[in-house]
């Protein structure tokens, strides 16, 4: 601007013509103003990528601070982004499902897990009403409701098995986040808890009954001989002695969860407490004459507590017993390899179909009940088992063919062996 003032005023000396050279003067200036502006105005089409336009006087001035505001702009977005990508990682770790829901219950954002519990996908899903996706009446009427107070404990519409427990949560503008909390597990275990009071009533009522028949009738019936009444105490006895067996092991298993593992433990002579089990073993045979062979390493001693081992290793070996038929072999090893210590117990008894495996260490589960009370059995022993393997850092293997036999293995790590005596 200085340069066409000094221009203007040297032309008007030389040539005179004041206006004519200021005029001139101002055309030029207006000219420049309006290229500059057209230059901020392609850039600002540009969104202000790239580097300011070269300028100079009052534009060099303009083009510099939008440059800088727009350089501060962009780290402040990097950091917003950054921010809500930390965010939206956090949320996609997590092991519930969650669903970010507009007002009308479109769907805006979900996590992972949201695709695995309700099968909603970010990929083509987003923007979709929640209810199309996920066609179950009770959450029609969950959300019609409105009322989120107690969550909606539903099937999951990917895996029918599984159950969820769905919740909503109001927040900003009219938008509901939904959370689904897998509660498969806590359901079976709530059922398992059920399931073992009705059971554990059911076992003690048997007995029980016919424990008062019998009293009954020798209060009522005075004709009865002597005999009679010798046959009707063998019975009550018998059923007071299962009451106890029943009672005995509730206890043991109380105990085994309720005591720390870490009570009465030192290196236990397994060798020597299996040559008991074993002759105990032969005696309840009897009649049976099963053939019972050991291969046990005498060297052979783990840390625990020798009641809670003879008790998991004598439920295993007194099942094979009761579980094979007379003359049956039964197997029974001890011994150390590179992957840690092994005791197992096989015999060719009456082996288990293959849907009972996974669910025979439960309390009072048994394959077939009529037949596992007639010989004593309450369906407590494997319960027991794997109590005490897991308090000894064990494992119990379970591998069987039904007509054909089983084979029951403990395994322990390494750690737990002791010294040789
Ligand atoms: N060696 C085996 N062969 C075939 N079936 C077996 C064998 N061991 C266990 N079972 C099956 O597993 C069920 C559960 O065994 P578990 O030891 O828990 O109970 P139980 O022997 O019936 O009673 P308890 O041991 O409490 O006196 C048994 O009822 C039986 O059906
Ligand atoms: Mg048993």
């Amino acid at each position: 601007m200085l340069l066409l003032l000094v221009a203007v005023l040297l032309s008007y000396t030389l040539f005179g013509y004041f206006f004519v050279w200021f005029s001139i003067a101002i055309g030029i200036y207006l000219v420049w103003h309006l290229r500059q502006l057209d230059r901020l105005l392609e850039w600002l089409e540009r969104r202000l990528t790239g580097e300011a336009p070269e300028s100079s006087g009052i534009w060099e001035d303009v083009f510099m601070r939008l440059y800088r505001f727009r350089l501060r702009n962009k780290r402040r977005h990097k950091r917003l982004v950054k921010r809500i990508s930390r965010f939206q990682e956090a949320a996609q770790a997590m092991p519930n499902a969650i669903v970010v829901l507009s007002h009308d219950n479109n769907i805006e954002w979900c996590n992972s897990a949201a695709t695995k519990m309700l099968g909603i996908h970010t990929s083509h899903d987003l923007g979709q009403r929640l209810l199309n996706l996920v066609r179950h009446p009770q959450l029609v009427s969950y959300l019609l409701k409105a009322d989120f107070e107690d969550p909606l404990v539903m099937p999951s519409p990917v895996n029918k098995e599984r159950t969820l427990s769905v919740r909503l949560v109001a927040y900003g503008d009219d938008q509901t986040l939904l959370v689904g909390r897998d509660i498969t597990r806590l359901q079976h275990l709530k059922q398992m808890r059920r399931d073992f009071v009705a059971n554990v009533s059911h076992e003690m009522r048997t007995p029980l009954t016919v424990i008062n028949g019998y009293v009954e009738m020798m209060r009522d019936d005075h004709s009865l001989s002597k005999q009679e009444s010798q046959d009707m105490l063998m019975r009550i006895d018998e059923q007071s002695t299962r009451l106890q067996s029943i009672v005995d092991d509730l206890l043991q298993l109380s105990r085994l969860e309720s005591s720390s593992s870490e009570t009465k433990v030192r290196s236990v002579n397994v060798a020597e407490l299996l040559d008991n089990v074993i002759s105990d073993a032969k005696e309840l045979s009897g009649e049976q004459q099963h053939e019972i062979s050991a291969d046990i390493d005498r060297d052979l001693n783990i840390l625990g507590n020798e009641i809670e081992i003879r008790s998991a290793f004598s439920n295993l070996i007194f099942n094979a017993v009761r579980y094979t038929p007379d003359k049956g072999q039964i197997m029974v090893t001890w011994y150390k390899n590179n992957e840690g210590v092994h005791f197992t117990v096989r015999d060719t008894g009456i082996g288990i179909p293959a849907q009972h495996l996974a669910r025979l260490t439960e309390r009072f589960y048994r394959v077939d009940v009529a037949r596992s009370r007639h010989t004593g059995g309450t369906g407590l022993g494997l319960a027991i088992v794997k109590h005490v393997l897991q308090r000894h850092d064990g494992e119990l293997e379970i591998t069987s063919t039904a007509g054909v036999g089983s084979l029951f293995s403990c395994h322990f790590p390494l750690s737990r062996v002791t010294k040789t005596s």
